[in-house]
């Protein structure tokens, strides 16, 4: 029999932000289940809670899975996420992101689980035409994985019309950093991602990094995105559940720290923390990449009562730099 403490399914809860929010929910007192397939995710991630692999696209996986550990609500973060692959491959996008969440949906109904908070992004308002970023800003996708995130935002607000289904989707900008005491951070294979890729170059890991044009309209040229720290991200996703428990209506929820900083200012942070040299040679515009992104988070902040911890980039970058040195120190 179940004691009172919460279990909740953390469905790819083996990857970089599932994981945070894993350690967020057990901090929390409740019991992260984790759910996935470790294609992307790292089973060392899975430190605080039962761990079943399986796939989203697999129901009967599902259905055993939700009658074993009978959660009280779903967190979902499953999906490729990967830009320029989701262009190149938009059938594994479509199929493991839309028809995987309408299948983990449709298990949560059969167990009457109904309350989901899910990962959406920045990636569905598209190229803005103004920012910040509010959550009115017309959501105009430019690729097939911001397409597949935004389609199901609409299928939770269907669901949750027609079936009495609780869902937060959070838009995050740009994840980063790692967690605080080292014990997970940031781990794609292959990593695409700006911090990491800098870190590596610091850390002589990587002979350079390459940045995707210096022609935007911006101070300086390159592109400027809104860094918000995972941690922070996963303690949204526990707010979020406090949220809808106290009977908040189901809503979508801008995160990040609400400020810019350009690629080149990355740079420059990285070599303050690091104390080491980047080499940088500018390439050409990466095709997608809006000048601005900043994100206006005063829902979260007044809904959600969330507040940010690591608004500073050199407090975000530290925390991902002392991840990163766990097995590659500065050379
Ligand atoms: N960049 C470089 N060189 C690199 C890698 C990145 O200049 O080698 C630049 C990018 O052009 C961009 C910035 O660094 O301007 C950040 O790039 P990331 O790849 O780290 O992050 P993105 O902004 O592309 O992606 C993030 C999320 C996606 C989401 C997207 C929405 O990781 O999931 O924001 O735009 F879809």
């Amino acid at each position: 029999m179940k004691d009172n403490q919460k279990t909740v399914l953390v469905v790819g809860g083996a990857g970089y932000i599932g994981a945070h929010a894993c350690k967020a929910i057990a901090a929390a007192g409740m019991l992260p289940v984790v759910y996935d397939n470790l294609v992307h995710g790292h089973e060392e991630f899975v430190q605080w809670g039962p761990f079943e692999q399986g796939d989203i696209l697999d129901s009967d996986r599902l259905d055993a899975v939700f009658r074993k550990h009978k959660p009280d609500a779903v967190m979902h973060f499953a999906a490729y996420a990967y830009v320029g692959e989701s262009v190149e491959k938009p059938d594994i996008y479509y199929r493991n992101n839309v028809c995987g969440t309408v299948n983990l949906l449709d298990a949560m109904l059969r167990a009457d689980v109904r309350t989901i908070v899910f990962s959406s992004t920045c990636a569905t308002y598209g190229i803005p035409d103004a920012v910040p970023i509010t959550e009115e800003t017309a959501q105009v996708p430019i690729n097939p994985y911001g397409a597949s995130k935004l389609m199901i935002e609409r299928i939770l607000t269907d669901y949750g019309t027609a079936f009495e289904l609780d869902w937060v989707a959070l838009r995050y900008f740009n994840a980063a950093g790692a967690d605080p005491d080292g014990e997970i951070g940031e781990w794609h294979v292959p990593e695409t991602h700006l911090i990491p890729l800098v870190l590596e170059a610091a850390s002589g890991h990587r002979t350079h990094v390459t940045i995707f044009g210096d022609d935007y309209d911006t101070l300086d040229g390159t592109c400027v995105r809104d860094y918000i720290h995972v941690s922070d991200l996963a303690d949204a996703h526990v707010k979020a559940l406090e949220y809808l428990a106290q009977g908040g209506q189901s809503d979508a929820f801008n995160l990040g720290n609400g400020i810019g900083f350009s690629v080149q200012e990355v740079v420059e942070a990285v070599e303050e923390v690091t104390d080491c040299k980047v080499r940088i040679t500018i390439g050409p515009r990466r095709p997608g990449d809006p000048a601005r992104l900043i994100s206006d988070t005063r829902r979260a902040r007044e809904e959600l009562q969330w507040q940010p911890q690591y608004s500073d980039l050199n407090g975000i970058v530290s925390s991902a730099w002392k991840w990163h040195q766990r097995d590659k120190p500065c050379n």
